[in-house]
């Protein structure tokens, strides 16, 4: 392993490759007084000034290897130099990148940093109750990983194999998702409000060898049995040989056979670990989201191109400089707190802020009580949150000194305008910067925001707006076809690999192709849809497929749909996203019952905790209608765009009928919603 030599600043390392591209040599904000005209298609703006976003953005689109290899270079602690750039190909879903080259992600997210300034701030853990946040340096957090990452050497993990993580947000968690890349092993974040059965699936389609969890957590002054939760799941996980268990409280958990205390392991452990050279493109973690079939996926994301992305986006979206207290409240169970809590923040050798709580414990005023007392610079939540918070009314962001806020940033989901303003205006006090961002777990980090672009650039509430650099968005018709120009709508898809996106899925890679590459051949399609302003901003619209969005946690319908179909009683099931206040979008669940059935209130009950227990209680549906039948088409296909109509639509007009095997059904399900909506007494 070589000596890692001191991180360097990406702006400046930006600033390079323009000279070394013959690019001018200009600063990448606030060089120049242009207002930031983003152009639909790369490439088409050659009026663009030297080292301007749209310059730069032509640039990443048409010479990917210019672009990149510096950026990788300088960017990244490399122990071997890669050769070759890039080697991508959509129409056989090829993803490498930095072929050839070997790191080591910890190291580059920790060592780096201890070598220059041991003592400076990695994590601020907001713990659950206010007040009692902990600081751990970068020196602290390398010894923490090293120590954990003997641990589990002892407990035979090796390089390659699988390890979940279900724990909620704390250094531990962190040093847990590290200590996994210091030894080569494979992490896989559960999200630590799944189901028992959901980590099972987890765990089982991954075949982790080890889990980690905690005794207990502690969430809005709440205690989360999480113990218990993988007790109960690793009954069904035969892979799995060892949990190690953390202690978040001091109450004593039954402890079985697989079963070590984590911080006793640690303590005999030697407080380094050499770290395992990984090359570009060994999988660095896998992380299970789902889509509009089947069982949630697992996807890949590697370790070069990942992380570069990631730490790249961190810095240039939010406009991250050094000193600043990077805050993103997401949990690290989802991508974002992967990419803009741990890796992107931590690899620019940032302080990045871990949030235990939730926005309204102990009131709701909490976000801001914690942007005043750990002085966050930039903020980084969801739509949902906000559309929570401002109901509350404004008295609870006024109460509190937000000046040390430079940068705020949405999502997860499309954000309201109201959301949008009052996020801007009362909290940002109109002075902020306030980025909505769109990406996917699966393009590993952000790919559309309105940042990074000159200063002063125009930013066009609720908008993501401008592609990322190596980003090149594509907008495809019904047929399939490419569609040009501007004031346009349709499926968003991309015509070029980036570092940053997931190179598989785990273990199925014919999934992979089939859910991204297959709809429209030689490009990657995300499953929403978008609209190209006059202007040629990107305007997401909302998923195209199955797919729905509660509170921004992703969720199958037919995951739910699935779930509700193991009810004796319930021989089938349609659910559809209807949108909602707070939540964004809630499940509404259409039922058909058997016969026999006596009291379908009981039904119902039952049915809600069978989604909570299969899923997690998040994708529980707000509402279930009994029906008769389920609209199918002659092929035996579910209509769920009707049943969207019936419910959402106030006109009669219900689109195109004729494919309906019995179009009476309308008339049924009409009748049956018009009874359920009338107060029940
Ligand atoms: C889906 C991805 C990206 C991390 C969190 C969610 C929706 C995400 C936005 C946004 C409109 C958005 C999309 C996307 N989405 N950000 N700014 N505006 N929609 O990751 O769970 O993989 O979900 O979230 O529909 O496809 P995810």
């Amino acid at each position: 392993m070589v000596v890692p030599r001191l991180g360097r600043s990406v702006g400046h390392l930006l600033d390079r490759l323009c000279r070394h591209s013959g690019l001018l040599a200009q600063p990448l904000s606030g060089a120049t007084a242009r207002r930031g005209q983003a152009s639909g298609r790369p490439g088409s703006n050659p009026g663009a000034p030297p080292g301007s976003y749209s310059a730069l953005r032509a640039q990443a689109a048409r010479e990917p290897a210019a672009f990149w290899g510096p950026l990788a270079r300088d960017t990244l602690v490399w122990d071997t130099p890669f050769h070759t750039v890039w080697d991508c190909d959509f129409s056989s879903g090829k993803i490498g990148w930095f072929l050839g080259g070997q790191l080591n992600v910890s190291v580059n997210c920790l060592d780096q940093h201890v070598q220059k300034s041991p003592e400076s701030v990695a994590l601020i853990w907001e713990q659950d109750e206010p007040g009692t946040e902990v600081r751990i340096t970068y020196r602290e957090l390398l010894e923490t990983t090293c120590r954990l990452a003997n641990t589990l050497k002892r407990h035979e993990v090796h390089r390659g194999d699988r390890v979940a993580i279900y724990m909620p947000v704390s250094p531990l968690a962190v040093a847990a998702m590290l200590a996994c890349a210091r030894i080569g092993a494979i992490h896989t974040v559960v999200f630590a409000g799944f189901s028992a059965e959901s980590l099972a699936g987890r765990i089982n389609d991954a075949k982790c060898k080890v889990v980690i969890t905690v005794n207990q957590g502690l969430r809005g002054g709440r205690v989360l049995e999480l113990k218990k939760i993988v007790d109960e799941a690793v009954k069904l996980c035969p892979t799995v040989r060892c949990v190690l268990v953390a202690h978040r409280t001091d109450k004593k958990v039954s402890m079985g056979k697989l079963d070590v205390v984590l911080e006793q392991e640690m303590a005999k452990e030697n407080p380094e670990c050499a770290p395992e050279s990984m090359n570009s493109e060994d999988m660095l973690f896998l992380l299970y989201t789902s889509g509009s079939t089947g069982t949630p996926k697992g996807l890949v994301h590697t370790q070069a191109g990942y992380l570069l992305y990631a730490a790249l986006t961190h810095k240039l979206v939010f406009d991250y400089k050094p000193g600043d207290v990077f805050g993103c409240v997401a949990d690290i169970g989802w991508i974002t707190g992967h990419s803009y809590v741990v890796y992107g923040p931590l690899c620019n050798g940032a302080t990045s802020v871990l949030f235990e709580s939730t926005p309204v414990y102990p009131d709701a005023g909490r976000y801001w009580e914690t942007v005043q007392r750990l002085q966050i610079s930039q903020f980084y939540c969801a739509p949902t949150a906000v559309r929570l918070l401002l109901k509350y009314g404004d008295a609870w962001v006024k109460k509190y000194d937000l000046s040390s806020l430079r940068t705020l940033g949405s999502v997860g989901e499309p954000i309201n305008h109201e959301a949008w303003e009052w996020l801007h205006k009362v909290v940002g006090d109109s002075r902020c910067t306030l980025v909505d961002t769109w990406w996917q777990t699966e393009t590993g980090g952000i790919c559309i925001a309105p940042r990074p672009s000159e200063e002063g650039a125009e930013i066009v509430p609720c908008m993501a707006m401008r592609p990322f650099y190596g980003i090149v968005p594509v907008i495809m018709d019904d047929k399939g076809s490419v569609m040009e120009g501007n004031g346009i709508s349709g499926a968003l898809c991309f015509s070029q690999a980036w570092p940053g996106m997931a190179r598989t899925i785990y273990g199925n890679h014919a999934r992979f192709l089939d859910a991204y590459f297959t709809a429209y051949p030689g490009y990657y399609f995300s499953g929403d849809g978008v609209y190209r302003t006059q202007s040629g901003y990107y305007q997401i619209t909302g998923r195209v497929d199955d797919v729905i969005n509660i509170s921004g946690h992703r969720v199958g319908t037919a995951e739910i749909e699935d779930a509700m179909a193991t009810h004796p009683s319930v021989p089938e099931a349609a659910v559809i996203g209807i949108p909602h206040d707070i939540k964004g979008e809630a499940a509404f669940a259409f039922i058909v019952l058997k016969d026999d059935v006596a009291n379908s209130d009981v039904v119902e009950k039952e049915l809600k905790s069978t989604v909570a227990t299969k899923i997690a209680k998040y994708a529980v549906p707000d509402q279930i209608l009994v029906v008769k039948r389920l609209p199918k088409t002659r092929s035996g296909k579910v209509m769920r765009r009707l049943l969207r109509k019936i419910v959402t639509s106030s006109s009669q007009d219900l689109g195109d009928t004729t494919t309906l095997e019995d179009p009476s059904v309308i008339t049924e399900i009409l009748n049956a919603y018009e009874k359920y909506k009338q107060p029940k007494c």
